[in-house]
């Protein structure tokens, strides 16, 4: 389990002071996988160095399955650092190694003996699907397979979590999958608790059970997927939720539908959109399966005299409707029962 508490980070500089971390509170329970995402500049470096203490936090605690290591002193910490497993956007191996070497190499650093370092390697490059690749060079792995060295490198240590910090930003999307299915695996074979940094959110949308939105040094959104994803209008929600930006014409106004399955039948809300007649268009929309949810987003382009009548209606029938470029609505938290007739989930 990892535990921030308010945790602060502040860099003094010629310039001034910058709060790269302000008050950052966060609990991440054994074994989940975590995201966070944030823009350029909003602390996600910071706060994976304030987590392993390879820079030491302002204030606040860091905890790490209970204990405390930022209120530890230096030879403490070190000992305690086995805990973290830290994989990196770039693996950096030892080209003069081979794979089973560069896995064993921290263990056998630590003092174990040499056989059982290559053995414990050997279970290791098993568990990230590469048994057979042991006795290969860097140089004679794809980029996919060198990041998978590198996880199994990082769970040499038997860390109890593991922090990724961009682990797929040099790979193509293809190989980023493989990527993030190795590292769900271990998460689950070995109850591993995984804080992912990354500005991809379809990274989040593969292996997160949970995300948080990092912006300028603080939190300001965070909750399992299924939780944000349905806070519609909200950051995460929309980024989750993603829509082609299309023009519109001065006659026009545009709307925003979002809905899931666990508050309608997907079928009916389709039918309903479909049915709102002759001047009513879907300019553009996403439909998703995302923590066992189905969750749509549609843009509907109306003529700028139905706009009232068609939001109206729409928000009857329980749907929630924003128009981008207006004021937000006003959102008293609450989302509306489920609606007699709609289909269990797994129906949909
Ligand atoms: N050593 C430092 N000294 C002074 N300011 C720093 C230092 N490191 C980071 N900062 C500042 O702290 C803020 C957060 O930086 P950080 O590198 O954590 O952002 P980031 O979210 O990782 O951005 P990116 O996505 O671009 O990597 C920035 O304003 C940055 O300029
Ligand atoms: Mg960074």
């Amino acid at each position: 389990m990892i535990e921030l508490e308010d945790l602060r980070k502040e860099f003094r500089t010629k310039s001034g002071s910058v709060m790269a971390l302000d008050g950052i509170t966060l609990t991440v329970p054994d074994a989940a996988v975590h995201g966070i995402v944030g823009p350029s500049g909003a602390g996600k470096s910071t706060l994976i160095r304030c987590l392993t203490l390879l820079e030491r936090p302002t204030s606040g605690a860091v905890k790490i399955d209970g204990e405390n290591l930022a209120a530890l002193p230096e030879k403490q910490l070190r000992r305690q650092r086995h805990r973290i497993g830290m994989v990196f956007q770039h693996v950096n191996l030892f080209d003069s190694r081979t794979a089973g070497a560069n896995v064993a190499y921290p263990l056998t650093v630590s003092g174990m003996p040499k056989a059982k370092a290559r053995a414990r390697a050997l279970e290791l490059l098993e568990l990230v699907g590469l048994a057979d690749r042991a006795e290969s060079y860097p140089a004679q792995l794809s980029g996919g397979q060198q990041q998978r060295v590198g996880i199994a490198r990082a769970l040499a240590g038997e860390p109890s979590v593991l922090l990724c910090d961009e682990p797929s930003s040099a790979l193509d999307w293809a190989t980023t999958r493989q990527v993030l299915e190795v590292i769900k695996k271990v998460n689950q074979a070995l109850g591993l608790t995984v804080l992912i940094i990354t500005h991809e959110m379809a990274v989040v949308r593969q292996v997160c059970d949970s995300v948080s939105l990092l912006a300028r040094g603080r939190i300001t959104q965070s909750g399992p997927i299924r939780q944000v994803v349905t806070d519609y209008g909200s950051a995460l929600s929309r980024e989750l939720i993603p829509l082609a930006v299309t023009p519109v014409g001065q006659a026009r106004a545009q709307l925003e539908v979002s809905f899931s399955s666990a508050d309608f039948s997907i079928r009916e809300v389709l039918k309903l959109l479909a049915d709102l007649g002759g001047d009513t268009a879907i300019e553009a929309g996403t439909l998703e399966t995302l923590a066992g949810l189905r969750v749509g987003r549609f843009q509907l382009v109306v003529a700028a005299e139905a706009r009232e009548h068609v939001i109206g209606h729409l928000r009857a029938a329980g749907l929630h409707v924003a128009e981008p470029g207006a004021e937000p609505e006003a959102r008293p938290g609450a989302r509306p029962e489920a609606r007699p007739g709609a289909e269990p989930e797994a129906a949909k």
